[in-house]
């Protein structure tokens, strides 16, 4: 028999998922096994060999065999039917091995036998029809159904995963889908669009089939069934109230119910958002969608409001977009009007004619505009004082225009009036105080109390800004305005400008000061005349005359005044190289008496310029060097000869320009050069070059050459640029003592100068790089050796003292003084 079943082991490969012994993949000893076998396979099936050991001789089988499975005397499990996973998954067994008396001898083991799916069971809606229903606009994704199919197949395999799809929906317009389908769970939703277009009026009821499949949907091979939806729309009740009206400044208690939203289900949680970010929100909200204000509003604070309702599930997510909530604050007639000011001035002139505007009052009301509670009316309530006569002004009722009512005003009447207007709305009546002043008008000419001033004589030298006459002129008009002030001006003898008037505000005085210096030798004297004028122009037919003008001498005396120079800096420009008795430059000076000038010079410190005393010419005296004084400045002195002997002072600046009269010379002090000796290899240095010549600097193009030819065999001197060269040695072969190196420089400059610098440059035994020298033998600062030499000198010194000193105490044993050695003297350190 096992041989005929052989063909079949093949297959067997497929099932077997685990569990396999030692000695193969279908056959072994007995053992704890579980092997996978597909459910609906052909039956006798061989699953596995197991082999007896001595002196077992055959096996039993026992536990869920459900008469399927069975096994051979010599070991060979296997099954006579197809497997149903959906009758039983697991098959749990047990295996014993018997000897030939047929008791256990081994086992009995588990052995376990699952089940594993194959698609072979139909997914089936629980009902063949649904019904549900949904709100208007509701939130698009929110299931409000679901549809539920079962399959029998191993829900842990596609066979077992269901797709729920909506096959068709009616009616459809457009092809826009109103309804979703959740492909997992079934759960039946609006899209977009339908929570946007679903209308009840339109369209109550909608019926959707519905399909599921199994094979997740994605299978040929999967199974379906279709279901019919039955959905009814009704009308959405979480809607935006019609906007509402609060009449302001309420008396009624608050919180006042003003209007009510509500979400279509009952338990949704209501709460109100404040908009308007207003300090202090007036609205609150119950858990019935109660709305309320909560205070009394006030139209002139704020005359409308918004703000959102929502209305959020158990979670706090908003259930349907939050409604707006208008509110429009209602005026009543509560505020009174107001005045534009506490005294509101209007001026008029004198005989204006009756009729004439005088101003327009305007008082205002904060109410709402252009109603009753706002329009105002004007009227005269009272006039002070009623001279001459009482109503001498009228208003216009609701233009609030002021005009005068009876007759022309004179100021000699009365200069004021104060009028009382009383403005009034609907309900209010408010006083306010117009005050009417008569003003004058420029009909006068200002008048010089005297129209001469006479004579005055004052030296050139006065003081500016000192006041040389009072002027008085008078004016009948209304003081303090500007009919009546004066401005005095200076209509004749004064072209230079050297005088000016001020007026006193108070007075109407005018001072006369003096605003540049007098000048006795171009107007000795001057004939002045004042004219005296209002800001504001006369009225027609009045016109200034002989009485608004005034006239005064003025006699200058001269003065012996120092002489004058036309500058206060003279400037002049030479080159460094100038002859001496070269003209550098000049000055004059012009004495204002036309006394002759002597000129002299101060401050010529390095006594480079002389001056010609008669000419003021300027002459170098000695040579000149910019790279000394590039500007030299001097102080020039002009002396009046005659009168006073008065003198006064110019600067004088000379800017010396180069020219290339210095050689180049070393940039730094090369001092303490040196090489340690033996040099091991060739050395050499760096050196840097300078000049004092502005043009060789400015270049900076410098030569080096070695100063002695027969240098060359030891020295060579090679040009980095322009201002660096390097000084190197050619061979190692150097004594040990000081090499004096001359080098000649060039800086190639107009005319070329040359000149010859040295380098010292040491050759030493070195102690750590530093040069020793013997001490004694070298002028400056020690070296590190040197230092040492002179640390181990002190010792030395200091050795003998002690020993001295040691040999006197042994040699004084006995005696009671003790010596004090001396200090030792060191050497100094500079030698
Ligand atoms: C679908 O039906 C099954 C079996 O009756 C049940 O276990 C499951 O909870 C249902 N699903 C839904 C979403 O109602
Ligand atoms: C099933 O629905 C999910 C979202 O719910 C979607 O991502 C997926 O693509 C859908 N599967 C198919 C096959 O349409
Ligand atoms: C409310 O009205 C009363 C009189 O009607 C008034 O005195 C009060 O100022 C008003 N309040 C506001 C805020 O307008
Ligand atoms: C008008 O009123 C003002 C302020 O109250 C007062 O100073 C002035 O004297 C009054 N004028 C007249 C003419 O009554
Ligand atoms: C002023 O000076 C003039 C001469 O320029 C002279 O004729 C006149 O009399 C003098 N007036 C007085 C008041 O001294
Ligand atoms: C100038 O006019 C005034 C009146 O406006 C008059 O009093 C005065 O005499 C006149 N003066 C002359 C010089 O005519
Ligand atoms: C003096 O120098 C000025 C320039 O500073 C020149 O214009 C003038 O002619 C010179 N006068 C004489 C007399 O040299
Ligand atoms: C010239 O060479 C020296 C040394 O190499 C360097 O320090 C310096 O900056 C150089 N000067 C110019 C202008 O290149």
């Amino acid at each position: 028999m096992a041989s005929t079943l052989l063909p079949c082991l093949c297959l067997l490969t497929l099932y077997l998922a685990s569990g396999y012994g030692q000695e193969g993949k279908f056959s072994g000893p007995l053992k704890p096994m579980t092997f996978s076998i597909f459910e609906g396979q052909e039956p006798s099936q061989i699953i596995f060999q197991f082999k007896a050991n001595s002196p077992a001789v055959s096996f039993q089988l026992t536990g869920e065999t459900d008469d399927i499975f069975m096994i051979e005397g010599d070991g060979l499990l296997y099954y006579t039917r197809a497997l149903d996973r959906e009758t039983r998954a697991v098959h749990h067994l047990q295996l014993a091995a018997l000897d030939s008396h047929g008791s256990i001898v081994e086992g009995p083991v588990p052995i376990t036998i699952e089940v594993k799916d194959i698609n072979d069971n139909r997914p089936m809606f629980l009902q063949s029809r649904y019904e549900g229903s949904v709100r208007q606009n509701s939130r698009p994704g929110k299931p409000f159904m679901y549809v539920n199919a079962t399959d029998l197949d191993d829900p842990a395999t596609p066979n077992g995963q269901l797709f729920y799809q909506i096959v068709i929906q009616l009616p459809t317009v457009n092809n826009v889908m109103y309804f979703q389908i959740n492909n997992k769970t079934g759960a039946i939703s609006l899209t977009q669009e339908g929570s946007q277009e679903l209308d009840p009026v339109k369209n109550p009821s909608y019926n959707l089939v519905v399909s599921v499949k199994d094979m997740g949907g994605q299978s040929e091979n999967s199974f379906s069934d279709t279901t019919s939806v039955d959905i009814t729309v009704r009308e959405n009740i979480w809607k935006a109230p019609e906007p509402v009206e609060i009449t302001e400044n309420s008396t009624d208690p608050h919180p006042i119910r003003i209007t009510q939203v509500q979400w279509n289900d009952p338990g949704a949680h209501y709460s109100l958002t404040n908009k308007e970010k207003l300090p202090q929100f007036p609205f609150s909200i119950d858990q019935e969608g109660n709305i309320y204000v909560t205070r009394p509003l006030d139209r002139e604070e704020k005359d409308s409001h918004v703000f959102f309702a929502s209305a959020k599930d158990e979670n706090g997510r908003l259930l349907a977009f939050p409604l707006e909530i208008h509110v429009k604050v209602i005026d009543i007639n509560d505020n009174p009007p107001t005045c534009p000011s506490k005294m509101t001035v209007f001026e008029v002139q004198e005989n204006e004619i009756v009729g004439s505007s005088i101003g327009f009052f305007t008082a205002r009301d904060m109410d709402e505009a252009n109603t009753a509670n706002s329009i105002l009316k004007y009227r005269l309530a009272d006039q002070t004082p009623k001279v001459p006569s009482d109503g001498l002004f009228l208003i216009q009722e609701y233009e609030g225009k002021v005009q005068l009512g009876k007759q022309s005003l004179k100021k000699q009447d009365n200069p004021q009036y104060n009028l009382t207007v009383e403005v009034s709305d609907k309900d209010f009546k408010t006083l306010c105080f117009v005050q009417v002043n008569v003003i004058d008008i420029n009909d006068q000419i200002p008048i010089f109390e005297v129209s001469d001033y006479g004579n005055m004589t004052l030296p050139e030298d006065a003081a500016i800004g000192s006041t040389i006459l009072v002027i008085q002129a008078t004016d009948a008009d209304e003081p303090f305005t500007g009919s009546s002030k004066i401005l005095y001006k200076i209509v004749q003898g004064d072209a230079e400008g050297r005088l000016e008037v001020t007026t006193d505000p108070q007075t109407n005085a005018g001072y006369v000061k003096i605003k540049k210096p007098l000048d006795f030798e171009t107007e000795p004297v001057t004939s002045i005349v004042f004219q005296a004028e209002n800001p504001e122009p006369l009225v027609p037919n009045v016109m200034y005359n002989a009485s608004s003008f005034a006239s005064f001498k003025l006699f200058v005396t001269d003065v012996n005044e120092v002489p004058v120079f036309p500058q206060l800096i003279f400037q002049a420009k030479v080159s460094e190289d100038a002859a001496v008795g070269t003209r550098v430059g000049n000055v004059t000076a012009r004495d204002p008496e036309g006394l002759p000038v002597s000129y002299s010079l101060s401050g010529d410190k390095r006594g480079w310029l002389k001056i010609d005393s008669v000419t003021g010419e300027i002459l170098s005296a000695a040579p000149l060097d910019r790279e000394t004084e590039s500007l030299y400045r001097v102080r020039v002195v002009a002396t009046e000869i005659g009168g006073s002997s008065l003198s006064s002072t110019a600067d004088f600046h000379l800017a010396l320009t180069d020219v290339n009269d210095n050689p180049p010379r070393l940039a730094k002090d090369y001092t303490g050069l040196f090489f340690c000796h033996p040099l091991s290899s060739p050395e050499s240095l760096i050196f840097e070059v300078t000049d004092d010549d502005q043009q060789s600097l400015w270049r900076s193009q410098f030569t080096f050459a070695l100063g002695r030819e027969s240098l060359q065999n030891d020295w060579e001197v090679s040009k980095i640029n322009g201002t660096h060269a390097r000084l190197s040695t050619k061979h190692t072969n150097f004594e040990e003592r000081v090499y004096e190196i001359p080098i000649l420089l060039n800086d190639k400059g107009q005319p070329p100068m040359e000149g010859t610098v040295v380098l010292s440059v040491t050759f030493c035994k070195c102690v750590e790089g530093s040069c020793f020298r013997p001490a004694g033998s070298h002028d400056g600062i020690p070296t590190v050796g040197m230092a040492v030499g002179i640390l181990l000198t002190t010792f030395l010194v200091i050795g003998v003292i002690l020993a001295v000193v040691f040999i006197r105490m042994k040699k004084d044993e006995g005696k009671d003084n003790i010596e004090n050695p001396k200090s030792p003297e060191a050497r100094p350190l500079r030698s």
